[in-house]
């Protein structure tokens, strides 16, 4: 007798959610054979019903009604896929309370609001299955919370948004303007519906947050440590950066150093010859430091309708065959006690890269790297680009830029020796401060 097969819902069918129709429609017999049942799509909610999909769906199944979802016996799965904080939180605590298992691809909602929606989970028996909340197609949730099980992971580092890495790679490799690139990573469905969370740091800070309470057990938002984007970069950045030996990634890193983590994302200068750095387009990598294994490194598209939609479909056959149930039971997530703290921001040590704007006349060199000297910093590397020849009597004095690399200094120095620039009236805004990776 066939068995019976798993009945669900998606909730959002956008560009994931379409996908994840597609895969289950275009490819039963493959289903049924990993699952060991049918897997059927028995509701999918949108907001709009006159929007025009990609796939079609039987007669019924398109609703803009959730509460045919909650009130519905028969569905033992819904597959979030709408994004965001709201309504989202609230829909996946009702559908939590009505019964059904979730698998979700909302690392927003799983960064901010986890420990209440897992603590919403235990409390009804119920499942969450969350492998695309990070890194799109690359299974990094199971690497992380089960294949090094026998390590204490001490270091990750990782390009975490696929839609960053694109406009970096457009900008760097094709010379593309950063507003070309990102309109470009909207319509090949790489961005968020909102995406300024992509560019200004925050979707890779939470998918770091998530990253980090897996392999550290610790409850972290993305506001509580240094996250900042691409927002700012300008190209000339990058062209500065490629003549030093460097690609610039939004890198996210987390470090077990002395009992306490170091966590940041943000833009940073990658030696171009490093696996990082060759990491184009809307891929993603991350690089795990295992106690025991040492390093591993997985990488993959981290965006995109079906490298997400396979991640999505993973967790709905695990769910299928009961082994996500067994799997989420012995995850040891938002539990209280986390055994390591976060350092505090300005101790964390790091080379930097400094872009200035300053006044093209004497003693201007003297008085910036004075400032640098008097806050303990070290420089490795200064290049002032040849300017033209000043004519002395022409009334505003020009401006050149100037590319400073230091030597390893800590986040408060930094801080501290930019405050004193800002009293120097020979520089001038605005200014570009980057961390530059060993
Ligand atoms: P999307 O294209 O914007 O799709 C969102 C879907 O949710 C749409 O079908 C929308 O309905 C529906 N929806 C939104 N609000 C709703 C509401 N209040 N009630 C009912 N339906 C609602 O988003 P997406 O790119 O597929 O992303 C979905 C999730 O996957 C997000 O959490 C995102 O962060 C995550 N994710 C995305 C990617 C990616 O590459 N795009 C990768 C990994 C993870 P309408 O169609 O009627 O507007
Ligand atoms: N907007 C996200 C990105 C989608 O670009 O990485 C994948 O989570």
């Amino acid at each position: 007798m066939p068995a019976e097969p798993l009945q669900l819902a998606i909730v959002g069918l956008g560009n994931v959610g379409t996908g994840v129709a597609k895969i289950l429609t275009e490819h039963p017999e493959r289903i049924l054979q990993r699952a060991g049942r049918p897997i059927e799509i028995r509701r999918a909610v949108v907001r709009d019903l006159n929007k025009s999909r990609d796939v079609t769906l039987p007669a019924g199944v398109l609703t803009n009604d959730i509460e045919s979802v909650i009130r519905d016996p028969n569905i033992h799965v819904a597959v979030e896929l709408m994004g965001g904080i709201h309504p989202a939180r609230e829909v996946m605590l009702r559908l939590l309370e009505a019964g059904k298992d979730i698998v979700t691809a909302n690392k927003a909602l799983l960064c901010e609001h986890g420990d209440e929606i897992f603590e919403c989970a235990r409390k009804h028996k119920r499942t969450i299955c969350f492998e695309a909340a990070v890194a799109g197609g690359i299974p990094i949730i199971a690497a992380v919370g089960q294949s090094m099980a026998a390590n204490q992971i001490i270091g990750i580092q990782a390009i975490l948004n696929g839609t960053t890495n694109y406009i970096l790679s457009e900008m760097l490799l094709r010379g593309q303007s950063y507003g070309e690139a990102l309109q470009q990573a909207q319509d090949l469905g790489y961005a968020e519906a909102d995406p300024t969370l992509d560019v200004n740091g925050t979707d890779a800070g939470q998918k770091l947050g998530i990253l980090a309470q897996l392999a550290f057990g610790v409850k972290v938002k993305s506001s509580e440590f240094h996250v900042s984007g691409i927002d700012k970069l300008e190209r000339t950045d990058i062209q500065h950066a490629k003549d030093l030996g460097y690609t610039i990634k939004l890198l996210a890193r987390v470090s077990l150093n002395k009992g306490r983590l170091e966590m940041s994302v943000r833009p940073t200068l990658i030696r171009a010859d490093r696996p990082l750095a060759q990491v184009h387009g809307p891929f993603n990598a991350i690089l795990l430091d295992g106690d025991v294994v040492g390093n591993v490194w997985y990488s993959g598209r981290g965006a995109g309708q079906l490298p997400t939609a396979s991640a999505v479909t993973a967790d709905i056959i695990d769910l299928a065959i009961g082994r996500a149930q067994l799997t989420f039971a012995h995850l040891d997530l938002w539990r209280e006690t986390p055994p390591f703290a976060l350092a505090p921001l300005n101790e964390s040590t790091s080379r930097y890269f400094l872009r200035l704007s300053v006044e093209d006349r004497p003693n201007v060199l003297a008085e910036v790297t004075g400032v640098l000297g008097r806050n303990g910093i070290s420089l490795s590397t200064i290049i002032q680009p040849e300017a033209p020849e000043v004519d002395a009597t022409a009334g505003a004095i020009p401006t050149v830029p100037l590319i400073i690399m230091t030597h390893r200094t800590s986040a408060g120095s930094l801080a501290a020796a930019e405050r004193d620039l800002d009293r120097l009236a020979s520089v001038r805004s605005p200014r570009m401060v980057l961390a530059v990776a060993d």
